[in-house]
């Protein structure tokens, strides 16, 4: 055992025994009470996680095509060449969607598959199935929330620097002007970037502490042009609304000493204040953020902050861009930890490393699929209310929550129980503590590639049979659930479900 983890297992056997955060969770009470009229209900994939059809059609190659056909990086050397062949099997979606009763459907649009270089030439088959998504979910009385950016960058745009590029912003903003224009007419709600936290520090090739903070400067700018695009050019004829997701977990201090309710509190600004901060906050990153790396930058022998100066030329997005360049909060939110301070080693240049923390999982919480995935309710309605009070209480929406595991049985109780608890939470939130949450979205539709944990970790409502060519969608306990709360619009103490994990 090294000393960080001597450190955290002492810390954490300490807070076990002090038994003060691990209570919160058990046997929740749940409220029983509706969401407001027009609430949006929603389920949700990505392009590239669903579609499959990576090289045909004209469509481009993306980052994760590249990244993927790399042997040993995938598990099991999983892609998403097939995933769930959405891209011919669109119409299986929309049924499953039909049946959950949702309101909305969030998808995103492959970016090479419209326009295969990322910029220049338009590939009218890639326009046409967005189109034929779009018109079948019209016929099931489904509005689309389309996400522009969900990770899948053209590979060309990669050639060039990607989000290093500070053309980046440009591009974006000429790949958002061509879905606008081809799609706004029946897009009402737009999520510019899926989780930038991700694209930013978890990109291949953004490390250490510089790259990341400059790929997060150019997220940012890009964001805000396709905003004020639509504000400027779109949204008098089209009426939409244009927000960004940004992930978002909640951190519990690990103890009631100051010291690590501040590295709480700063766990929470460097995740979520990074980007909420310069769009629904004061225009600039967080205070905290620019004395911790400013201070590290200088000790480490940087002769100006990893993080952007804070001066007009460096920062011309302060003043026009970027304040203000959202309707709504979009929040994928999943799970928490608990945090204590602990300085890091300051020849560590690194994101992780410029906060000074240390996170780690209470033992006592359920896990799920994911090793990083613990589950825990009540943080969401924690992060919530730190939302409404650090952002002026804006609109938001939940545009991710939902739970994995291995298994992709149909009498999924972990998933029930996890979204009763969510869900739950979220009432409370609206109905108690004030907060304007306009719409919730269930992450995901169905059984998926996850990314780095190929076809391992399951988070869909519908369960998807790979070993058939057919693919086919099959609704678990979870999705009836779901449709259940759709139904009621909330919680009713007659629906047994709400009085018993397990399903009958
Ligand atoms: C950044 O993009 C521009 C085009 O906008 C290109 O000329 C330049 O070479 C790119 N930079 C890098 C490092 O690839
Ligand atoms: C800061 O350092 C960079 C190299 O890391 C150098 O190119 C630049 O001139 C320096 N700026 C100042 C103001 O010293
Ligand atoms: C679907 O939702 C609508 C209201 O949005 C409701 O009137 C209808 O009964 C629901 N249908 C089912 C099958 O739950």
């Amino acid at each position: 055992m090294d000393n960080r983890r001597w450190i955290s297992w002492l810390i954490l056997n300490l807070v076990v025994a002090s038994d003060k955060v691990s209570a919160i969770f058990v046997d929740e009470p749940l409220l029983y009470d509706t969401f407001p009229p027009d609430f949006i209900w929603a389920s949700a994939t990505s392009a590239h996680q669903i579609e499959g059809a990576w090289n045909v059609d004209g469509k481009g190659p993306s980052i994760w095509d590249t990244y993927t056909s790399q042997p040993g990086i995938v598990a099991e050397g999983a892609t998403g060449q097939t995933a769930c062949n959405s891209y011919y099997f669109y119409q299986k979606d929309v049924d499953a969607l039909k049946s959950l009763n949702v309101s909305h459907y969030r998808f995103s649009i492959s970016w090479p598959r419209v326009l295969p270089n990322g910029i220049g030439q338009v590939n009218q088959p890639g326009i046409d199935y967005y189109k034929n998504l779009i018109a079948a979910l019209k016929v099931a009385n489904i509005q689309p929330m389309v996400t522009l950016y969900h990770w899948d960058l053209p590979q060309a745009l990669e050639d060039m620097g990607g989000w290093l590029n500070a053309s980046v912003a440009d591009w974006f903003e000429e790949y958002a002007r061509l879905c606008f224009t081809q799609f706004g007419d029946d897009v009402k709600i737009w999520v510019t970037l899926n989780e930038p936290w991700i694209t930013a520090w978890q990109g291949p090739k953004y490390g250490p502490g510089t790259y990341t903070y400059q790929a997060g400067h150019n997220l940012i700018l890009a964001h805000a042009k396709a905003y004020r695009l639509y504000e400027s050019t779109f949204k008098a004829s089209q009426q939409g609304k244009v927000g960004i997701a940004l992930n978002v977990n909640w951190f519990f201090p690990g103890s009631d000493l100051i010291a690590d309710k501040d590295a709480a509190e700063r766990a929470l600004q460097f995740m979520g204040g990074w980007f909420a901060n310069p769009i629904f906050g004061s225009g600039d990153y967080p205070s905290i953020m620019k004395l911790k790396i400013g201070e590290k930058s200088a000790q480490q022998g940087f002769n100006q902050s990893r993080l952007q100066e804070n001066t007009a030329e460096q920062k011309p997005w302060q003043k026009l861009l970027v304040p203000g360049s959202a309707d709504f909060l979009g929040i994928n939110h999943y799970t928490s930890s608990l945090t204590v301070n602990q300085p890091s080693n300051i020849n560590d240049v690194s994101y992780e490393s410029d906060q000074d923390l240390y996170s780690y999982y209470d033992p006592s919480w359920y896990g799920s699929g994911s090793p990083w995935l613990k589950i825990t309710p009540f943080g969401l309605r924690n992060l919530l209310g730190w939302l409404r009070d650090k952002f002026n209480n804006p609109e938001m929406i939940i545009t991710e929550n939902g739970c994995s595991d291995t298994a992709g049985n149909l009498d999924d109780m972990l998933r029930i129980y996890y979204y009763k608890h969510y869900i739950n939470n979220v009432l409370k939130a609206i109905k108690t503590d004030g907060v304007k949450v306009s719409g919730y979205t269930a992450w995901s539709l169905m059984d998926n590639f996850e990314w780095r944990a190929g076809y391992n970790e399951k988070f869909g409502l519908f369960n998807v049979d790979f070993s058939s060519p057919e693919l086919p969608r099959t609704a678990k306990a979870s999705a009836r659930y779901i449709a259940q709360i759709i139904h009621d619009n909330g919680f009713r103490s007659d629906q047994p479900c709400n009085n018993y994990p397990i399903s009958k």
